[in-house]
């Protein structure tokens, strides 16, 4: 089975991002999937970083015919922060994805907005529809505010995002993608839009080193990938002094949607998000007693080894590109 039009259908929804770049490059070349869409959000990078991004990492995997629907600029409510410390100044570490290539050809996106794509797809296919969501839930919760029921529409939302008692990345207790639009976060849970959530209990779970990246093959991709995830490195170095970088969004991929069996302990919960102007607690997840929200499939543990080496393995056949 080769990647396209068989398998699971699903959206990607990025703010690609070194970790989403991944992520992407997996979920475009895994033979399980069928990937339909890809929506772009502003989070660790601009919109429009985002979107050349994603349109050029598709297209190197021989995935042009993927569209691309550019989505929301900023937050539902706040000004857009960016992460260029964490993902370099386009959101690609040490490489950037800019220049047109001839033999790729130019990314045709589509016209509809994101929150209006996400909702075409779910209208149309009822249930069956999976989504990823791998950067702050503006879109999802743009499409969940003009009308779009996820929670019964959907087959799956999973959402990489949030903390439980994981020290923060982004204030104490939140981490970066509910703290950008934490309105966002808190639309969709009190929505019941989510179904599973990897937050960074879960995806801090294993870490990758440089080292780990010497299985690639040997090809350009492959050395794109590494300057990239090099850059992620070095900021990991310095911020949380560790040799190595959490490659968030491919885990909750493959944990959520390739190899769930790989998630080794998880909790139902009800949770909210706060949407407070007070700077260290906007962002933090907390638990919710109000019973008309769904609690939400939360995964707290991952075989470690089995998915460094689960990611390692499709990452090196997504690298293997066609275009060598
Ligand atoms: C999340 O924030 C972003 O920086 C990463 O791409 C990931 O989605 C981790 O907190
Ligand atoms: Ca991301």
């Amino acid at each position: 089975m080769s990647a396209g039009t068989s398998g699971r259908p699903v959206i990607l929804d990025v703010d690609t991002g070194i970790d989403d770049m991944i992520a992407l490059l997996i979920a475009a070349t895994a033979p399980e999937l069928n990937l339909r869409g890809v929506t772009c959000v502003a989070g660790n990078v601009e919109i429009h970083n985002v979107a050349r991004n994603t349109g050029k990492i598709l297209r190197m995997v021989g995935r042009g015919d993927v569209p691309v629907s550019i989505g929301a600029a900023k937050p539902l409510m706040r000004r857009l922060r960016t992460a260029p410390d964490t993902h370099g100044p386009t959101g690609t570490g040490y490489v950037e994805l800019r220049g047109e290539d001839r033999q790729l050809g130019t990314t045709e996106y589509t016209a509809i907005p994101a929150s209006r794509y996400l909702a075409a797809h779910v209208n149309r296919h009822p249930r069956e529809m999976t989504i990823v969501a791998l950067g702050p839930l503006t879109n999802l919760a743009a499409s969940v505010m003009a009308g779009t029921d996820l929670e019964h529409g959907a087959r799956e939302v999973i959402w990489m995002g949030g903390t439980l008692e994981e020290r923060g990345n982004t204030t104490e207790t939140g981490e970066w993608n509910a703290c950008v639009d934490p309105e966002a976060a808190e639309e969709c849970l009190s929505h019941s839009a989510l179904d599973q959530m990897f937050p960074l209990d879960a995806t801090q779970d294993v870490l990758f080193t440089m080292d780990d990246l010497r299985a690639l093959p040997e090809t350009h991709l492959a050395g794109i990938v590494r300057d990239a995830v090099r850059f992620y490195v070095a900021f990991h170095q310095k911020a949380d002094h560790i040799d190595g970088a959490y490659l968030h969004d491919p885990v909750a991929l493959i944990g959520g949607l390739l190899r769930p069996d790989l998630v080794t302990d998880a909790v139902d919960e009800r949770l909210a998000c706060d949407t407070s102007n007070d700077v260290y607690a906007a962002g933090s997840l907390y638990r919710s007693d109000a019973d008309d929200r769904q609690p939400v499939r939360v995964a707290t543990a991952l075989d470690a080894e089995g998915m460094k080496a689960e990611l390692i393995e499709r990452l090196s056949r997504a690298v293997a590109s066609p275009y060598d």
